[in-house]
């Protein structure tokens, strides 16, 4: 049998930016603003992103995942294009979405994420909320939320205690069950910036000591990523991507996705993973393909 492919892109930040109402523009927005407007636009590329995900499509995964930040400011007017963009990703029994912590980046709209992609978060029981748990041919997918809203000029993420014990309590049942668990989660699981980890990440280390799955997705911190982290059976891989949008900028490199192949393998799992990503001339190509189990 073919292997199962499951595609992987994050943090297409979806360019452009609307031009935002003055009342928008109080507190942490403010800041923001000027970021994008002073920087951000200049590599964060619609151009870009559509090249991407004509090569993801290309390519025909099984299924996708997009591990959060879809948006920028949370701007009201920014979540129905971002809406429309993934509807173009593929229809949501395909495609699985988290929020990330720019899409709850202020009090006012965290709720907007919710309503905008429930399709796309809902578990296969019809429930919205995280964990959210997708069964897909051998696979489960075990989307996670660290998406709250934070101060200006801090980026972190928090799953919570409640978040956490409904964690522990699925990853016990799909280990009996034998499929293979792919943990989706915006923020990486360990940061040597401060201001952008995740705030509990010891709580879910050690939960995953006990526990396990096969395989952490996340996004964030727009660089290629490969850390390995203690499971009951071994190590787990945790891979993060670029930013899905993004021209290459400072230590920042360019748009990439990831492929994984997944299958069984005797008693255990065999999964490849194969990088590509924006080249010159806004030609996608292969990076890198290396076995992960
Ligand atoms: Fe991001
Ligand atoms: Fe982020």
């Amino acid at each position: 049998m073919a292997p199962y492919t499951l595609a992987h892109l994050s943090d297409p930040h979806l360019p452009p930016l609307p031009k935002p109402r003055l009342i928008e523009l109080a507190g942490k927005r403010a800041l923001g603003y000027v970021n994008w407007t002073r920087n951000r636009h200049k590599y964060q590329r619609r151009e870009v992103l559509d090249a991407l995900v004509t090569d993801v499509r290309a390519q025909a995964p099984d299924h996708i995942a997009v591990t959060g930040d879809l948006v920028n400011l949370a701007l009201e007017a920014e979540f129905a294009p971002a809406r429309a963009w993934l509807d173009g990703v593929g229809p949501p029994d395909r495609v699985t979405t988290i929020p990330g912590n720019h899409d709850a980046y202020v009090r006012a709209t965290t709720h907007r994420f919710g309503e905008t992609f429930a399709p796309y978060l809902a578990s296969d029981d019809g429930s919205i909320g995280f964990p959210a748990v997708r069964r897909r041919g051998p696979i489960a997918l075990v989307s996670l939320s660290t998406a709250v809203p934070t101060p200006p000029l801090m980026a972190t993420g928090t799953l919570g205690r409640d978040q956490l014990a409904s964690l522990e309590q699925i990853l016990e049942r799909l280990a009996a069950e034998g499929v293979f668990r792919v943990l989706l989660v915006h923020h990486p699981l360990k940061s040597g910036a401060r201001h952008k980890r995740m705030t509990d990440a010891a709580e879910l280390l050690a939960l995953l000591r006990r526990h396990g799955v096969e395989l952490i997705l996340h996004g964030h911190d727009h660089i290629h990523s490969t850390m390995w982290f203690e499971g009951p059976n071994g190590n787990i891989p945790a891979i993060g991507v670029p930013s899905a949008s993004a021209l290459a900028h400072g230590r920042y490199p360019a748009a990439a996705y990831n492929l994984f192949a997944i299958e069984r393998d005797n008693a255990g799992w065999r999964c490849e993973q194969t990088v590509r990503g924006l080249g010159s001339g806004f030609q996608i190509q292969q990076i890198k393909q290396a076995r992960l189990i």
